[in-house]
């Protein structure tokens, strides 16, 4: 039996990409849904090109429902994979899913993670700090923004005449090449 993974995700979706790519022909895992709370985001285009499906929920329908423990449940996911999600989880998915909800984050944490910390904030907050360097961080999700254990972790430099398009670049590029190779690796684990 293939083991089965849920993304959730809030915007763009590339690194949604590179999973749904790397798990497309695996023998071992596959992506069997795609989550967002923006029923706008383009990773829903995404989804589609890849004939995952897809469900769109709202604020009352996360927080206050069990509709999408039991959505889950009735896949059989096993793990679920934040990729650029920007809520917090709820403690009924945490109980449901221990160490099985996994995010990632565009910097070396614990520095420059917590609430409001995301995408291009993120990567200001390491310009304006002068950092040498940055990189990003893969992390099991518990109750708090950006706070569960570390994975894996992996750095990049920063030169001086580098811009924020630039960090951002090479951030993305680490996070594209190790994401889906880190789940593959969480769930030969499992
Ligand atoms: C990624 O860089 C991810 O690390 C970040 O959002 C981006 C989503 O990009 N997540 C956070 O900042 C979480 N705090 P994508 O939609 O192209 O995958």
């Amino acid at each position: 039996m293939k083991k089965r993974i849920a993304i959730f995700a809030s915007g763009s979706g590339s690194n949604a990409q590179k999973l749904m790519e790397y798990f497309r022909y695996h023998d071992q895992a596959e992506i069997a849904l795609v989550l967002s709370n923006n029923p706008e985001a383009y990773v829903l285009q995404r989804a589609d090109n890849f004939e995952v499906p897809t469900h769109i929920f709202d604020r009352h329908e996360f927080f206050h429902t069990d509709e999408i423990v039991q959505l889950l449940g009735k896949l059989n996911i096993d793990l679920i994979v934040l990729a650029g999600f920007l809520w917090l989880v709820p403690q009924n998915l945490l109980q449901k899913y221990p160490n099985k909800i996994i995010n990632i984050h565009p910097a070396l944490l614990p520095a420059y993670g917590g609430k409001g910390m995301y995408g291009d904030r993120v990567h200001q907050a390491v310009l304006d700090a002068g950092e040498a360097e940055s990189g990003i961080s893969i992390h099991f999700v518990n109750e708090n923004f950006d706070e569960g254990e570390v994975i894996y972790q992996a750095r990049f430099r920063i030169e001086p005449e580098d811009s924020l398009e630039v960090i951002k670049f090479k951030g993305q590029q680490l996070e594209h090449q190790h994401y889906p190779k880190v789940v593959e690796n969480l769930l030969k684990k499992m």
